[in-house]
């Protein structure tokens, strides 16, 4: 076989750490959806989307260790790559992004490793999102393991602008032509407009649907 991963002898821990990663995203997807449901029922709507999750393939994490210089071990791997387990969390509107992830933080079996920020400090491509490495314990027959889980939280427009960058960057193996890559920017900066502009709609509906509601019960 030409392409081999890991060791014989590592195959067994490697199934069993895959099946952790893959508890892991079960369990944080379980968690999401209480908290959509929960939210629907107090504030009579949803603030999540959809969600998507997806572990890594071996050859991702291959190639990330060596793109990072490490050698290929299940040490390293569970050390070093932190979106083994990932989850994208596409929502309507910005103020959504900073609740739930405020929701999933005040959990207390989830441990938050690293947050950053891309809605407030963009990256240079344009790229909005916002990310958060957690952990979250294991509970196996015999011991507690605790797996590190990538969570990216967007709004549907923000996702709309990452998923064609992708392709694009994809397609010309991140050299794009400098027209585009300006282009792209400037539909991102579109993407903050419109997310702004869907947001103030948003909350001025909101206002005319309680002013309404204040009528409805005011004799
Ligand atoms: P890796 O890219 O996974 O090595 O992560 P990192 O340690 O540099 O962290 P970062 O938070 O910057 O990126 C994590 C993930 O966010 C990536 O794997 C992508 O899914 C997404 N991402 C980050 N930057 C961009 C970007 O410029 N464009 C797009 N489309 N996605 C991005
Ligand atoms: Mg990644």
């Amino acid at each position: 076989m030409e392409y081999k991963v890991f060791r014989d002898s590592e195959v067994d821990s490697w199934k069993e750490v895959m099946l952790v990663y893959s508890s892991a995203l079960k369990e944080i997807g379980t968690k999401i959806e209480i908290l959509n449901d929960e939210f629907q029922h107090v504030h009579r709507y949803n603030p999540i989307e959809h969600v998507k999750s997806r572990l890594k393939t071996s050859e991702s994490i291959v190639k990330k260790l060596k793109r990072n210089g490490y050698e290929s071990t299940i040490e390293n791997m569970v050390k070093y790559v932190n979106d083994i387990a990932g989850i994208r969390i596409i929502c309507s509107f910005t103020t959504d992004i900073y609740r739930i992830a405020e929701m999933i933080a005040n959990q207390s079996d989830i441990k938050v490793l690293s947050v950053k920020d891309y809605i407030k400090k963009t990256k240079p491509s344009g790229y909005k999102s916002y990310h958060m490495i957690v952990s979250i314990p294991i509970y196996l027959s015999d011991r507690i393991i605790d797996a590190k889980v990538e969570i990216q939280i967007r709004t549907v427009a923000m996702d709309f602008w990452a998923s064609l960058e992708h392709k694009i960057n994809y397609k010309f193996e991140g050299n794009a032509p400098e027209h585009i890559k300006d282009e792209l920017y400037a539909c991102a900066q579109m993407v903050s407009a419109l997310d702004a502009k869907m947001l103030s709609l948003n909350e001025e509906i909101q206002a005319i649907e309680r002013e309404r509601e204040n009528e409805k019960n005011t004799p």
